[in-house]
């Protein structure tokens, strides 16, 4: 036997999606790490190349991976239990981290329970397959994450209990709510805190408003689940997220420790029972290996971190360096969506465009994150910049230096 069949029916596969510009460019390999130094951040080499790069293409919000506590705490933890669990954690894969970043976590985002997933992506299709019945009824944002979007795919619900509302339009999801049927017993509304190629936020205090007016009509009432992976660590005045922004407190809570906190993971937060429904149903925590303690030590210290005097201090440094860079794009006249977040999309509304500044930035040592059709929109051509607590004032005038040279060439 050989797969030489298949893989001349994958190269045809391949071939297509290339041709739809669907097929992402090869991984580039970062080979090391410079700390910051003289003012400047740090700075990345990439595979083949003799450039030193400033990432404004990295999601570590507050920069902690290279944290001395986190790595101190992640080498303690590999010290004392090794490098991998051994088993699943119902099979006694569970080390005392994981229940310690289970309720550091919980208390961090003022919910009861929590539960850790590998992932937020596996976190979500954990929670789809736990709290999904054949009476629920599950309405989404048009532009939620993949990982929203496979979770309800999963639930093997039925395509007419399913509702899309256009992006953080609140007459759509209005509507979503009236179209759900009568029989219907369990209604999920699940959505994105932050959007993550655009930097904008949900109305969760309008959302929770607007769900609470349905809620009496359904057995089960109408449950709010935000995916807050991009806000919490990154968003409000205490890292809170989202729901602290906006001053509203969704049912239920899933995020990422791979984000802001600097690690990898990711959870759920909810009620006990909902909590325990996921320890019960979800394929993906149950059969799968769980984080190993190095990963849960370094993120309770991230936690702790963010809830530290340190932690205020990089928020604070956060929300200055991305209010410089917001301001600086708007003086050099460029179009953005206005927003607090430090994802900040640059609207570039062109292709040929995108690829040559993304390619100019590049060239200049800075890597950025281009978005054309189909991932946006046609016209809605953008660059994704990500500000993050290891900029410096001056990282950022360097970066704003290089667009206005683009934009004067
Ligand atoms: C909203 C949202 N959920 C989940 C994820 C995936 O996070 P993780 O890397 O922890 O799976 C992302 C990452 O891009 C995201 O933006």
């Amino acid at each position: 036997m050989s797969t030489d069949k298949l893989d001349i029916s994958l190269a045809n596969e391949l071939y297509v999606l290339k041709n739809e510009g669907r097929a992402k460019i090869p991984e580039r390999i970062i080979t090391a790490y410079t700390p910051p130094k003289n003012g400047f951040g740090p700075r990345y080499r990439l595979k083949g190349s003799n450039q030193s790069f400033i990432r404004l293409n990295s999601n570590s919000y507050l920069s902690l991976s290279c944290h001395p506590e986190l790595i101190k705490a992640a080498d303690q933890a590999t010290h004392e239990f090794g490098v991998g669990p051994g088993a699943v954690r119902f099979i006694d894969g569970t080390f005392s981290y994981h229940d310690q970043l289970e309720r550091r976590v919980a208390k961090f985002v003022g919910k009861p329970a929590a539960k850790i997933f590998n992932s937020a992506y596996t976190s979500n299709c954990g929670l789809a397959l736990s709290i999904s019945g054949k009476k629920t009824h599950w309405i989404g944002d048009q532009l939620n994450h993949n990982s929203i979007i496979r979770a309800m795919r999963i639930t093997n619900i039925p395509r007419e209990n399913k509702g899309i509302f256009k992006h953080n339009d609140m007459g759509d999801l209005r509507h979503c709510l009236d179209e759900v049927r009568p029989d219907i017993e369990r209604v999920i509304v699940v959505f994105d805190g932050i959007f993550s190629m655009r930097g904008d936020y949900a109305p969760i205090d309008q959302i929770q408003e607007i769900c609470a007016e349905y809620d009496a009509r359904f057995k089960d009432g109408v449950i709010t689940v935000v995916d807050d992976s991009h806000g919490i660590g990154a968003y409000g005045d205490t890292g809170r997220g989202t729901p602290d922004f906006c001053n509203s407190q969704p049912d239920i809570i899933v995020g990422t420790f791979g984000k802001a906190f600097g690690v990898n993971g990711g959870f759920i937060a909810g009620s006990d029972t909902i909590i325990e429904s996921v320890r019960q149903k979800a394929d993906t925590y149950i059969y799968t290996n769980p984080l190993s303690v190095a990963d849960c030590a370094a993120a309770s210290k991230a936690l702790d971190i963010c809830d530290s005097e340190e932690g205020q201090q990089l928020l604070a440094h956060l929300r200055e360096r991305t209010h410089q860079f917001r301001q600086g794009l708007e003086d050099l006249g460029f179009e953005s969506i206005p927003g607090p977040h430090p994802v900040v999309p640059l609207m570039v509304r062109d292709t040929q465009k995108t690829h040559d500044l993304v390619q100019y930035l590049f060239e200049q040592g800075v890597l950025v994150v281009g978005l054309t059709f189909p991932v946006v929109p046609r016209g809605d051509e953008t660059i994704r910049f990500q500000i993050n607590a290891a900029h410096t004032p001056a990282d950022i005038n360097y970066v704003l230096d290089v667009l206005k040279q683009f934009k004067h060439r």
